[in-house]
């Protein structure tokens, strides 16, 4: 069996960070979404791995090289536009050829892994076999209505939601896909929908096994589901500190601190997470906190917020909380008088102020 990542795209819904970079490359709980996409596919035994790459292809090609530091082996694979999924189908079949795949979109999260998903995949053998989940908005995905237990019907982001039953973004097709994408045409989003083509595949009379998941998972498209997923995934971690606590410093449950951080006279309240490198400074740290690599607090609060690479957090005078700060950012106060707010903002920043 081989994979495929879904790495494309273009993430607006989480701009400004996306104007610069891949979304699925966003970390949680310090380590980037796609990342979690790789190692559930390693760990379910497959091992040739195609990423769909876009305008970002060279930061994921970057991250993740050929794949050997995973145990895998990574072909990438250029898709011009992001024309839909069942398109980045189309363009993989040279890589795919006639075997069975897992198609993973890679900015999903699915917690628990998908060994168990491929292997009853393999058993049952089905034509396709998709993963459903029950959510509160299902007119923001890909919707399912079943009866009796089997696939009669899927409707991309539909305005009248027929029923709860998501499609999560992890798929399972045998040869049978390809003729499936060849045969759709583009949905009114101007979009080749894999929807559609495993509505063709139900159409054809072939088989389509849907499998309800019951564990966590989540598309990662928006801030607040990305906040909700380093939630998740620090909450799972335990108390692993490396980096380099003072002892006027506290650091309380479920804490990780890479070896190289430095933790001075703060507090750090888990979970939380601190990259290699960060420097933690006369600053708290809150609960559902991932601070990467390279990054400086001095003198500030942060609770539940993700802040990236090498930024500058200093002398903020109020708590930082539920945000979601991009590379190289620098908050912090002016000394200057009269007081003013001072801002260089990339386009469709937020910001929310007191
Ligand atoms: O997350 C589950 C949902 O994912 C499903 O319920 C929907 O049925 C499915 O269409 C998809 O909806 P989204 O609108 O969330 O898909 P998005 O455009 O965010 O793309 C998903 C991933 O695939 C993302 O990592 C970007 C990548 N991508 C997307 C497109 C359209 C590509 O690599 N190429 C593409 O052409």
């Amino acid at each position: 069996m081989k994979a495929l990542i879904l790495s494309g795209g273009k993430g607006t819904r989480l701009r400004p960070i996306t104007h610069t970079s891949a979304k699925q490359l966003i970390p949680v709980a310090n380590k980037p979404i796609l990342f979690y996409a790789i190692e559930a596919i390693r760990d379910a035994g497959i091992t040739d791995i195609g990423i769909i790459v876009g305008d970002t292809a060279a930061e994921v090609k970057a991250a993740v090289a050929d794949g050997a530091r995973f145990g895998v082996q990574v072909t990438y694979l250029y898709q011009e536009e992001p024309l839909g999924l069942a398109h980045a189908v189309l363009i993989a079949k040279e890589f795919l050829g006639d075997e069975p795949f897992v198609m993973y979109l890679g900015d999903n999260l699915v917690k628990g892994g998908i060994s168990n998903l491929v292997e009853q995949f393999k058993q049952r053998s089905p034509n396709s076999q998709i993963l459903l989940a029950r959510v509160r908005d299902p007119g923001q995905f890909g919707v399912a209505e079943l009866r009796d237990a089997t696939v009669v019907r899927l409707e991309e982001k539909p305005a009248h939601p027929r029923s709860d039953l998501a499609l999560v973004g992890v798929y399972m097709f045998d040869k049978n896909i390809h003729a499936a994408v060849r045969a759709i045409r583009p949905s009114k989003r101007g979009e080749l929908e894999i929807t559609d083509a495993i509505q063709w595949l139900i159409d054809s009379g072939l088989k389509v096994l849907p499998h309800i998941v019951t564990g966590w998972w989540k598309d990662t498209g928006r801030l607040e589901d990305m906040l909700e997923a380093n939630r998740m995934m620090l909450d799972t971690y335990e108390t692993d500190v490396q980096g380099d606590v003072d002892e006027h410093s506290r650091v309380e449950f479920k804490v990780v601190v890479e070896k190289g951080a430095v933790i001075r006279h703060s507090t750090i309240r888990g979970p939380a997470a601190i990259g290699s490198g960060a420097r933690i400074t006369n600053s708290y740290i809150g609960p559902f906190t991932s601070i990467s690599a390279g990054t400086q607090v001095i003198n500030s609060e942060i609770e539940h917020s993700i802040i990236l690479e090498n930024c500058l957090i200093e002398d903020v005078g109020i708590k930082i909380e539920d945000s979601l700060i991009g590379r190289n950012a620098e908050v912090k106060k002016l000394n200057e008088k009269p007081r003013v707010y001072r801002l260089l903002l990339g386009d469709n920043s937020k910001v929310g102020l007191p």
